[in-house]
């Protein structure tokens, strides 16, 4: 067996933590453990002690099926922590030989010198493309020859305090940070094809809290963002309107909720026992999927909106592909396809095998594509390191997309053999 890595999914409604080995082409799991997440809100915690019970549970729950002792991992975080932004850098080549991996490291340093408002450190810094004197959009310049290397880079700054508050929550579960990784970063890593990524599409994770999104064009991450509303609001819309309780209003939706008016009958009816009531009264279908449909509408606006903002709504040919627990919502593609007038399509982890089944499902999207994305970045740092850049600690930085051979050099660092 290769290397063994660890993820951990600090989501606002679950905790998953999977112990795994990233491969070519899947992802080997050889453990996992998930745990009801509290003590966080819309991605952010509000309490810290709460919350590393949390992620102590998850992760004693996947030490266990996988036998091994968890020391670090690859850590998850919300959109809702970041902000991002693109930035140039660039690097002259001497003419007496071709672009190395060192100018690219230069060019990169230079697009990071970023100015960072207070108490905002950068997490993740990724290259778009690279242009090559006047040839623009070159993907790979490493042995071309040119005197001015320019990277056009995507870079994700994130408030230090909530990165802080995290680490705190993981150390006290007795784990080492290794990195965090942006939500839709690892989510899109896992769902979407190259084919998708090379021509254009659209990453949107609707989860608990938030929904986190991601557009991809030319392979690799031009724009993130968030809206701060995710499954846990439609709940919370049913709970109200027909006076439920929370838990029983989490019920109704998952047996009966639908996104889409035109899948109802109008004269569907389906049993529930409102608070202060002694009796089971009946409720019209289409009444609760009314209450649905406003709220999944206003998300895909708010979602519209944040695409116009992006500058990239026409580059989108691959459309929208929806993940993260609530996009099982039935009709959900429907209202994506009405509001944001492209393709969509709802995905899950697929290449994924060992203890895989219980994670095919989109709520694991993000926690399936921070060991693979985690890897990567590990690649990448490796390769700096050889090249005598110092590790950052933190996010990572991407270089390359893809694995391929590096992985065989790396060795055993996330996990121990557990001798109890
Ligand atoms: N079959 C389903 N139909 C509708 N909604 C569902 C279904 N399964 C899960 N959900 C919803 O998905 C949400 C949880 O999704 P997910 O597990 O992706 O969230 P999370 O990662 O914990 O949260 P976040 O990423 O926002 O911090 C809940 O609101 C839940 O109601
Ligand atoms: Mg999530």
């Amino acid at each position: 067996m290769g290397e063994l890595v660890v993820g951990i999914d600090i989501g606002t409604t679950k905790v998953c933590t999977i112990v795994g080995e990233v491969r070519e082409d899947d992802t080997y799991i050889v453990g996992l453990g998930v745990e009801p997440s509290r003590g966080m809100k819309k991605g952010k915690v509000t309490d810290l002690n709460v919350l590393s019970t949390s992620i102590s549970s998850s992760v004693h729950k996947a030490e266990r099926s996988s036998g091994y002792e968890i020391g670090r991992a690859f850590v998850s975080v919300s959109a809702n922590h970041a902000q991002s932004v693109n930035s140039k850098g660039m690097a002259g080549i001497p003419s007496s030989r071709p672009v190395q991996m060192g100018d690219i490291v230069k060019a990169m340093n230079a697009a990071r010198a970023i100015p960072l408002s207070h108490g905002r450190e950068i997490l993740h810094v990724i290259p778009r493309r690279y242009n090559l004197d006047d040839q623009e959009g070159v993907r790979n310049p490493i042995g071309m020859y040119g005197f001015r290397l320019e990277v056009e880079s995507h870079i994700i700054t994130s408030d230090s305090i909530g990165l802080e508050n995290l680490t705190k929550c993981v150390e006290s579960a007795g784990v080492f940070v290794d990195r965090f990784i942006l939500n839709p970063l690892a989510s899109g890593d896992v769902v979407l094809t190259p084919t998708e990524r090379e021509s254009g599409v659209m990453l949107v994770d609707i989860g608990g809290g938030t929904t986190d999104l991601a557009i991809f064009i030319e392979g690799t991450v031009w724009h993130t963002g968030v809206i701060a509303l995710g499954g846990y609001n439609i709940t919370n819309d049913i709970a109200h309107v027909l006076n439920l309780p929370f838990e029983l209003a989490e019920a109704v939706k998952l047996e009966f909720g639908h996104a889409d008016p035109r899948a109802v009958q109008p004269l569907e009816m389906f049993p529930v026992q409102p608070f202060g009531e002694e009796h089971i009264s009946q409720v019209r279908r289409s009444d609760l999927v009314d209450i649905i449909n406003a709220r999944v509408a206003e998300m895909f606006e708010l979602i519209l909106q944040e695409v116009k903002r992006s500058g990239y709504e026409g580059l989108l040919p691959a459309g929208v592909v929806l993940t993260g627990g609530a996009s099982l919502l039935p009709g959900m593609k429907a209202v994506a396809n009405k509001v944001l007038q492209m393709p969509a399509r709802v995905a899950q982890p697929e290449a994924i095998t060992g203890m895989a089944e219980p994670l095919r499902h989109p709520s694991y999207s993000t926690s399936v594509g921070l060991l693979r994305l985690g890897l990567i970045m590990d690649i990448e740092e490796d390769r700096r390191a050889a090249l005598n850049k110092p590790r950052r600690k933190g996010g990572g930085e991407m270089i390359v997309n893809g694995i391929g051979k590096a992985i065989g050099g790396l060795f055993r660092r996330f996990v121990t053999v557990d001798d109890e």
